[in-house]
């Protein structure tokens, strides 16, 4: 099963239109979950006080007229809703348990003017452990390409199976992304080495990767693209010609404390289509 949060606003829905079109390639069930954030009432009083049914009403609504667009656009699809009241992202990841996959927008109602992710996905992007696909508001041309970020960390393999099968679903290409830079010294040591080289190795890299999960997938035709670039600077660039950018939630560089590397979380606020965190 497919869950999509959705609080009515405009990014919500258009990850209703990406969650209902993903459940139509993959046959599988949609479900519509609305969480009405009781707690600001209830504070002070007694504990299982009756909430008036004014305060659901308009979730009642939010989830009427998502189910409607699901079915508009994905009439084959079965789309379920529910209405849950606590706190959106503990709800949504609690519901996300038992699902293949998690979509939200990329921003809801509340957050700050210059948010470009707001807390809730950033939460569910952090924390949950199926594939969260996170879609902006703007609606983009179908590009038929699905990006994939890999590193020399075996962290990347999770995302790189969901990207290979989303690319098959999408009989989209599948865009291997490594990117990689010479580290910064103030002086450079004196060593002397082969750029080709580096590159070659690099390059390997790459395909010993996308060759063990390549033989579930034959009919993806896959581009390796090596770049001598920041990982976010190249992943977002290649966003731009992409229906789907797949991270990893960790790379080789993960800090110990940190739910969502550096390099998911800029891609996450920064890359125009949707982006898919795939957590080891
Ligand atoms: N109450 C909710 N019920 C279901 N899904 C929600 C709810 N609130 C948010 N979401 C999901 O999370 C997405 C992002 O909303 P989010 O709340 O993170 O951003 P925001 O409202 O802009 O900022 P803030 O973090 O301050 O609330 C929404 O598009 C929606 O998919
Ligand atoms: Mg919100």
């Amino acid at each position: 099963m497919i869950i999509v949060g959705v609080d009515g606003s405009v990014a919500s829905r258009a990850a209703v239109e990406w969650a209902a079109g993903d459940a139509a390639l993959r046959h599988v069930p949609l479900r519509i979950v609305h969480v009405v954030d009781t707690s600001w009432y209830q504070v002070g009083k007694p504990p299982g006080a009756a909430l008036p049914d004014t305060l659901l009403r308009g979730g009642r609504q939010v989830l009427t007229e998502a189910e409607a667009l699901a079915r508009e656009r994905q009439p084959a699809v079965e789309a379920t809703t529910e209405l849950v009241t606590g706190s959106p992202a503990d709800v949504l990841r609690e519901r996300a348990g038992d699902a293949a996959e998690l979509v939200t927008g990329s921003r809801g109602l509340g957050g700050f003017a210059g948010a470009l992710v707001g807390s809730v996905s950033m939460h569910l992007a952090g924390h949950v452990h199926c594939p969260v696909v996170v879609v902006h508001a703007a609606h983009l041309p179908a590009q038929g390409e699905v990006v994939v970020g890999v590193d020399d960390s075996p962290e990347c393999e999770p995302a790189l199976a969901f990207a290979y099968e989303e690319a098959e679903l999408r009989g989209a290409t599948l865009r291997a992304v490594h990117a990689w830079q010479l580290p910064v010294h103030a002086y450079a040591p004196d060593l002397d080495f082969d750029m080709d080289e580096v590159r070659a190795a690099r390059l390997q890299v790459v395909r010993d990767r996308l060759k063990t999960l390549g033989r579930d997938h034959p009919g993806v035709s896959v581009v390796e693209d090596v770049r001598s670039a920041h990982p976010v600077d190249a992943l977002i660039a290649a966003a731009e010609r992409a229906d789907l950018v797949v991270v990893g939630s960790h790379g080789r560089g993960a800090l110990g404390s940190a739910l969502l590397g550096s390099v998911s979380r800029n891609v996450l606020q920064h890359a125009r289509c949707p982006v898919a965190v795939v957590r080891a």
